[in-house]
């Protein structure tokens, strides 16, 4: 097939960034809510920023969707000759270098299925703007770099909408004729338009307060429907700690008096940091030990701290241009793991961050979607909302932080927030920042913004004995991605140790330095190969290398398998202790493969299972990362180490390796679970937590095993469990399971909450997450089911989403679930491009698999995009994954 040139929408480049014409001081929104038809009536003081000695440019504001009904510059009308208006924007010609212009609208909230822009949910309006959505609400410079001060109008009917809210401080508020009331807002910050937000409802508001460290008292307030009023606590519990942890490990203070959370089931993402008014996916507020997850909990916790975190990391500095996305995302993300590390185990809360970029980030960094943590271009920047923006940019930071030390960093980020306040400004200028606060020579480090692909380094060790040196050579590489076939050497942050036949760190000493350093200690690799010399080595040391996972790249070192089971019980670094541990697992499980792939019978060697045992037995105080240990490495972390994709016998390999430690250590994970059991009140801290999880996994092991006691026990824990976390896990392991126990336990479950939404959503989710075969089938069933709607993207990712990443489902050679998934990225394409568009992208490894696969999947995506319209968000996976473009 050719590629369908008519359809392809333009690239946005980067370096055709111009700064905006025109500046707007202030814009005073005024919105006369209506379900159908909503006026908007917007007067903004226009302000010229372009050089206007050769005359003034056009003013070209951005609106999509918009009827407009009436235009004024300087109070007067202009007339239809006087202005152009075409699907994307409406152009002036100002005859003055400043002026009012006054811009009255209609749009339809109601007929917005997007959920961008000023939709209606659950009985109420609400906006989402960012990226681009402020111009489906009124005409505007649509563009993060024009700053203005907003006041805020809104009027609507009292009844149906008591709770009128925006940005800023409440200001007036009163009666309307017919039943309709209003109140006034202003935000005395100015801010891009992708920061505006509007909410009207009949909400219920939980209150506290804050005192920031200057000693003003700041309202905190979250609105949710009134019978999820309960479900707040954690939230704001949350929201204070992350307030109180900004002040002291950043210096940020919060800047207004009032600061606002609402909560909606319909979102598209997870939250969003509107200025004083963040709006969030409810999923990520709304907590109760019976109906949410320890992760749940977790979840809730490092959202709130992320969104308001970018009070300052965001709001009060923010991007040039949607290129600069990470400036804004890196850093925040960043912040927000840092805030986790600091308030669970930092260990546990490190291997959770790179397993999801491992696994996730890697995968789109080797793919067809590859792109910079600084992008290029993009056809529609709703698809760079990426990992590697969000993941590997707050790499980027964490290893600047690790080069410039801890004090260094934070002299670093003073300067940035102080120099850029009030600012829309680039990646550049905050690596100028770090630079100019510490005289750092950053030069090289900035690549890191610039290359897509995941580098590798290699590494190779000479011990010589008679010297007493250690010799360590380390080169880089990194493979071409789209539009990038060269790369050039980055600047590598690499943490290490060298540990001695104790298992103790040595004190280590590069020839050339006057002392040794003990511990950890940092290699800064520059160039494409390098060969770092240790002196006064008395004897062969075991090298730990990447600690801390100092920098985003795979590594190739050669260890034992008696090295890595030393590094495991030794290493002074959790991380790679735990590391240690997948990588053997990993070696083994591939090794099954191929024996699966090749008719051959799969055995496990016993110094795995005795290695596995003792990490099982021996009691440990931090029971989170012994869980951790004990989990093997996930079916796409596997896939990915594999030449070609072979997801059954991927998952067959992992299935066999956790039966047979199961069968052989039966008795010891009943002990183990017997041992955590936990009786008393439910408690969230990290030993309690810690407790559950490892006796989930001990749970979920036994659950292999046909015929042992496992079912008996599972049933137990979830007919009599009173946490969500216990219920769930059981609930996991029964939908795993073939037979009438399993429709029973479903039934249960969902007579008992099918009131509430988002356990529905764990319910959906974990049967199209099941690897029994019937899962497709039963997936289609659901989506008749009265609780799916295409209309909420919570339900499709759960059910859909869910399915589109089970590999062993998924992936069904028949590929029957390639056509479900196309079926309904076209269905949902027409109602939410962005949601159609994240289900497009489970598509895009597909050159991973066999050729087999590789067919399939590629007519399903031919036949998405021969669909009469498709959107520019769908078309540009579509088109990128297939080359066209
Ligand atoms: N900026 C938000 C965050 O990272 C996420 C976001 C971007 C978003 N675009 C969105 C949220 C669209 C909802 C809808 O916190
Ligand atoms: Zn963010």
């Amino acid at each position: 097939m050719t590629k369908p040139a008519n359809k392809t929408p333009p690239a946005i480049l980067r370096e055709d960034y111009l700064p905006p014409d025109y500046r707007i001081e202030t814009a005073r929104l005024h919105f006369d809510l209506g379900e159908s038809r909503t006026i908007v009536k917007s007067q903004l003081a226009v302000v010229c920023s372009h050089d206007h000695s050769e005359g003034l440019r056009p003013l070209v504001l951005q609106g999509q969707g918009l009827k407009l009904l009436a235009l004024k510059v300087e109070g007067r009308s202009l007339r239809e000759k006087d202005y152009e208006i075409t699907d994307e924007a409406l152009t002036i010609w100002p005859e003055t270098d400043h002026f009012t212009l006054d811009i009255e609208t209609a749009c339809d909230p109601g007929g917005n299925t997007e959920l961008s822009g000023l939709y209606r949910a659950t009985g109420m309006f609400l906006t989402q703007c960012e990226a681009e959505g402020f111009r489906k609400i009124t005409y505007y410079p649509d563009r993060p770099d024009v700053l203005a001060r907003f006041s805020t109008t809104i009027a609507a009917e009292r009844e149906k909408y008591p709770v009128l809210l925006s940005n800023g401080n409440l200001v007036a508020a009163g009666e309307l004729p017919d039943g309709r009331h209003f109140a006034t807002w202003h935000d005395p910050f100015p801010k891009p338009a992708y920061l505006f937000a509007m909410v009207a409802g009949r909400l219920a508001r939980i209150e506290d307060k804050f005192t920031t460290m200057s000693g003003r008292e700041v309202a905190l307030h979250i609105y949710v429907q009134n019978h999820n009023r309960e479900k707040c606590r954690h939230a704001m519990d949350s929201l204070k700690q992350a307030m109180k942890w900004d002040e002291e490990t950043y210096g940020r203070e919060y800047d207004l008096d009032l600061f606002m959370i609402v909560a909606t089931d319909d979102f598209n993402m997870g939250a969003m940091e509107n200025k004083g008014l963040n709006i969030f996916n409810s999923k990520y507020v709304l907590a109760k030990s019976d109906t949410a997850t320890d992760k749940d909990f977790q979840n809730i916790m490092g959202i709130v701290a992320h969104e308001y975190f970018h009070n300052w990391s965001g709001d009060r500095v923010t991007c040039r241009d949607w290129f600069q996305l990470s400036l804004k995302e890196g850093l925040t993300v960043f912040r927000d793991q840092q805030f986790m590390e600091d308030m669970t185990s930092p260990g546990v809360q490190r291997i959770s961050e790179v397993n999801i970029l491992r696994t996730h980030q890697f995968i789109e960094d080797d793919g067809p979607m590859a792109h910079p943590v600084r992008p290029d271009s993009y056809m529609e920047i709703n698809n760079f909302y990426t990992m590697t923006v969000y993941n590997k940019g707050a790499e980027l930071i964490r290893m600047c932080r690790t080069i410039l030390g801890p004090e260094g960093f934070r002299k670093g980020t003073d300067l940035y927030f102080l120099r850029h306040d009030g600012q829309a400004v680039t990646t550049d200028d905050f690596v100028q920042a770090l630079e100019d606060a510490t005289g750092t020579d950053l030069t090289q480090f900035r690549r890191w913004y610039c290359q897509a692909g995941t580098p590798e380094i290699q590494v190779t060790r000479s011990y010589d004995a008679l010297a007493q040196t250690y010799a360590l050579t380390i080169k880089q590489t990194c493979l071409p991605t789209p539009g990038q076939p060269v790369k050039e050497p980055l600047h590598i942050p690499i943490a290490l140790g060298l540990l001695d036949k104790s298992g103790a760190d040595m004190p280590l000493q590069l020839v050339g330095e006057e002392r040794p350093v003990a511990g950890t200690r940092l290699l800064q690799l520059r160039e494409a190969a390098e060969t770092f010399l240790f002196i006064k080595v008395p004897q062969e040391p075991v090298p730990s290398i990447l600690r801390g996972f100092s920098a985003p790249l795979k590594v190739a070192l050669n260890l034992t398998d008696v090295e890595r089971r030393f590094l495991m019980a030794h290493d002074s670094d959790a991380f790679n202790r735990w590391d240690a541990g997948q990588q053997l697992a990993l070696k083994l499980i591939l090794s099954l493969v191929r024996d699966y792939q090749e008719g051959r019978p799969m055995a496990l060697e016993s110094k795995f299972i005795e290695a596995f045992r003792q990490i099982l037995s021996k009691p440990t105080a931090d029971k989170a990362f012994q869980a951790l240990i004990l989990t093997m490495p996930s079916e796409t972390y596997l896939a990915d180490a594999l030449e070609v994709i072979d997801p059954e016998a991927v998952h067959e390999a992992r299935k066999f390796v956790r039966q047979t430690l199961a069968g052989t250590l039966q008795e010891t994970f009943l002990t183990v679970y017997r041992q955590n059991q936990d009786s008393g009140p439910y408690r969230l801290d990290q030993e309690a937590t810690g407790r559950r999880s490892l006796k989930n996994v001990c749970l979920a092991y036994l659950m292999e095993l046909a015929d042992g006691e496992g079912r008996d026990i599972c049933l137990r824990q979830f007919d009599q469990a009173k946490n969500m976390t216990d219920v769930m896990a059981a609930l996991t392991s029964i939908a795993n399971h073939a037979g009438r126990e399993r429709e029973e336990a479903l039934a249960t479950f969902y007579e008992k909450w099918q009131d509430d939404s988002l356990v529905v959503d764990k319910w959906l989710a974990l049967q199209a997450a099941s690897s029994l075969p019937d899962t497709l089938e039963r997936v289609k069933a659901l989506t008749g089911h009265p609780a799916f709607t295409l209309r909420s993207p919570n339900k499709v990712r759960s059910l859909i989403g869910a399915f589109a990443t089970n590999q062993v489902r998924f992936h069904n050679i028949s590929g029957a679930g390639y056509a479900f998934l196309a079926d309904y990225i076209l269905a949902l394409d027409s109602l939410n491009p962005q949601i159609a568009a994240r289900l497009a992208s489970s598509f895009t490894t597909w050159r991973r698999y066999d050729a087999r696969r590789q067919s399939l999947m590629q007519s399903e995506f031919e036949r998405v995009l021969q669909a009469p319209k498709l959107s520019r968000d769908v078309y540009e996976i579509v088109a990128k994954s297939l080359n066209y473009v």
